[in-house]
C-alpha cells in the first residue's frame, strides 16, 4: 500500500474503502451482504488500507454500525471518516450528529468528519462553528467537505480558521472535473481530494455492457449504465484492457491507478466482495508509464456519454420498460 505524502496524525492510504454499499438496500446486494461487508473490512485492514469512509445517511446509520463492528479493536489504528448530511447544519446540530455517528461507529473520536454536501441556505460560517467546537473537545480530528467547489472549500477553511483537510468529490476517468482546480489546489496547499465513485460505480470495470447492465436502484439511476452509454464506452474499456494486459492487471485497477498518479488524491472504491477489495488495494502499487497515461487520457476525452437532462427520458424509459 502507498500513503498520502502529508503530515497527518495517522497515515492515509491511497486506496481507502467506501462503505455506502454496507446496509444500503439501493445497491441491491441483499441481506447477506452484511457478513461479506465485515470480511471486506478485515481484508482491507490486512492489506494496509487505513482510510474507511462512511456517512450517517448510508443505510440510515447501518453502514456506520457495520463498519464500526467490523473494525473492532482496530478502530483506533485507522482513519475513520464519516459525514454529516447537512439538512440544517447549525452548530449544535453538527455537534449532536457527530456524537451520534461516533456512537454508532463505537469510536471515541471521528478522525475525519465531513460535510456531505454544501447546504444552499446555511452558510459554512455556521456549520464550521460546530466543527471547530468538535475539534476543540477532541471529538473530531480533521474536518473535511464533500461535493464542494473550490471557492466554497476555501471559504469553509476561512470559516473554520484551520485547514479543511479534504474535499470528497466524484472523480474517475469518466468524471474528470476535479483535475481543473481542486487537485491543483490540494497539491499546492497540502490538502487531499478524496475520489468517490472512482470506478464510475463499476462502469470502468468493463464488466457491464448494453445486454448486461447492473441491477440495483443506484445504478439504474446512473446514466452511464444506459445501453447507449455502455455502447459508447466500448473504446474506453478497450484501452483500459490494453493497458491492464501490460500490467497483468484488470481495467478497474488501471482506472484507479490513473487517479492515484496525483500525489494528493486518494480513491475510496466500494466493493461487492473480498476479491475486489484485494484488487483495489493492489492498484495502489501500479505505476503507469507516460505513454500509457497519455493513451488513457485520450480515450477518456473521446468518451462522450449522454448525461444531464438529455438522459432523463431514457432513464425513465429504462426503468418503466416503456
Ligand atoms: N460524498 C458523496 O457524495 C459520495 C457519493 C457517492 C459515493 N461516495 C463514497 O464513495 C464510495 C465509492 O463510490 P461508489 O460506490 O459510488 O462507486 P465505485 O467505487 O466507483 O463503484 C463501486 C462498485 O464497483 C464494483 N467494483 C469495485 N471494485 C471492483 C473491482 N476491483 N473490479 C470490478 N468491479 C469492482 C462493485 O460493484 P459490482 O461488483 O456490483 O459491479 C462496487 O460496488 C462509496 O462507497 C461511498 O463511500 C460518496
Amino acid at each position: 500500500m502507498r500513503y498520502v505524502p502529508l503530515d497527518t496524525p495517522k497515515p492515509i492510504s491511497k486506496i481507502g474503502l467506501g462503505t455506502w454499499q454496507f446496509g444500503s438496500r439501493e445497491w441491491g446486494y441483499g441481506p447477506d451482504f452484511e457478513q461479506r461487508a465485515a470480511q471486506i473490512v478485515r481484508r482491507a485492514l490486512d492489506l494496509g488500507v487505513t482510510l474507511f469512509d462512511t456517512a450517517e445517511i448510508y443505510g440510515f446509520g447501518r453502514s456506520e454500525r457495520i463498519l464500526g463492528a467490523a473494525l473492532g479493536d482496530d478502530r483506533a489504528k485507522v482513519v475513520v471518516a464519516s459525514k454529516i448530511f447537512p439538512v440544517l447544519p447549525l452548530a449544535p446540530v453538527v455537534q449532536q450528529r457527530a456524537v451520534a455517528s461516533a456512537a454508532r461507529l463505537g469510536v471515541a473520536g471521528l478522525d475525519l468528519y465531513q460535510v456531505h454536501q454544501p447546504n444552499p441556505v446555511v452558510a459554512d460560517t455556521t456549520t464550521m462553528r460546530g466543527m471547530r467546537a468538535l475539534q476543540d473537545v477532541g471529538l473530531v480530528g480533521e474536518v473535511g467537505v464533500s461535493n464542494y467547489g473550490l471557492r466554497r472549500w476555501r471559504f469553509a477553511e476561512a470559516a473554520l480558521g484551520r485547514r479543511v483537510l479534504s474535499n470528497q468529490v466524484r472523480y474517475s476517468m469518466v468524471d474528470r472535473g476535479p483535475e481543473k482546480d481542486l487537485i491543483p489546489y490540494a497539491e499546492q496547499a497540502g490538502r487531499i481530494v478524496i475520489a468517490y465513485s472512482p470506478l464510475g460505480q463499476g462502469f470502468l470495470s468493463g464488466r457491464y455492457d448494453a445486454r448486461n447492465p447492473p441491477t440495483g436502484a443506484v445504478r439504474r439511476a446512473n446514466p452511464y449504465f444506459l445501453p447507449e452509454n455502455l455502447e459508447r464506452g466500448t473504446e474506453l474499456i478497450a484501452t483500459l484492457r490494453e493497458v491492464a494486459d501490460a500490467h497483468d492487471a484488470t481495467p478497474s485497477q488501471i482506472a484507479l491507478a490513473y487517479l492515484l498518479r496525483h500525489p494528493n488524491v486518494v480513491a475510496i472504491p466500494g466493493a461487492s466482495g473480498v476479491e475486489q477489495m484485494e484488487r483495489n488495494a493492489a492498484a495502489a502499487e501500479i505505476d503507469l508509464a507516460d505513454d500509457e497515461y497519455a493513451a488513457l487520457v485520450t480515450a477518456a476525452h473521446a468518451f462522450r456519454p449522454i448525461t444531464g437532462l438529455a438522459a432523463v427520458p431514457k432513464l425513465i424509459r429504462a426503468r418503466t420498460g416503456r
